[in-house]
């Protein structure tokens, strides 16, 4: 119950503040995405989780066969439902990260950009990603800085057997960004 309390309350908050997401924090985000997409090949089909407003889509919808985009906040989903009119292979759903409505071993890039810290327990937030993501795919997760130290954050990966070949932690950056590789 105190679960789902929290996310509701985090649905709310972020309900009531979509008007000013991309105003306030596409500059930071999009720097987050530029470390994360450093070196990666985005291709087949990608999941983005806690998609916000979408603004993810803008880089990597034309390298990816489908792109799906996940999150619990309407208002926000309503804003990357608008943005992914502008492709023809992207589609928003509105779900729970912890309850992802696909089948396992689907998408081939797993993204969960400044996500984590809104998660009641992350470790099983990024379990459901791996059981979501294909066998040999890429899973690109961050930490937000103020919510968890290096150490926590590499805890929390590995509590989710989760192997990072790097994790970026440049002091510009606002998220520890781990790029994890599974059987690349
Ligand atoms: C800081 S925003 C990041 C949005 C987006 N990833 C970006 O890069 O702009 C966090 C996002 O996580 C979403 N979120 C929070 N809790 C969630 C949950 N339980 N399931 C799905 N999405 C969730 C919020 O609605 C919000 O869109």
């Amino acid at each position: 119950m105190k679960k789902w309390n929290h996310k509701h309350s985090v649905k709310h908050r972020y309900d009531v503040t979509a008007d000013i997401y991309d105003s306030r924090y596409a500059e930071e985000q999009e720097a987050k995405y530029k470390a994360a997409l450093e070196g990666l090949k985005v291709t087949g089909a990608v999941l983005d989780v806690g998609c916000g407003t979408g603004l993810l889509f803008n880089q990597v919808a034309a390298q990816a066969d489908t792109c799906a985009g996940v999150d619990i906040s309407m208002k926000l989903l309503l804003k990357a439902k608008e943005r992914a009119k502008t492709f023809h292979n992207v589609h928003v759903i509105q779900a729970d990260a912890d309850y992802l409505p696909f089948q396992s071993n689907c998408f081939n890039v797993v993204f969960a950009i400044t996500v984590l810290q809104n998660m009641p327990k992350p470790a099983e937030t990024l379990t459901e990603l791996k059981r979501a993501a294909k066998h040999n795919c890429a899973i690109v997760v961050t930490g937000l800085k103020k919510a968890f130290s290096l150490e926590a954050f590499e805890a929390l990966l590995r509590q989710a057997g989760l192997h990072a070949v790097s994790i970026k932690a440049d002091e510009a950056l606002k998220c520890y960004v781990a790029v994890i590789l599974e059987n690349l």
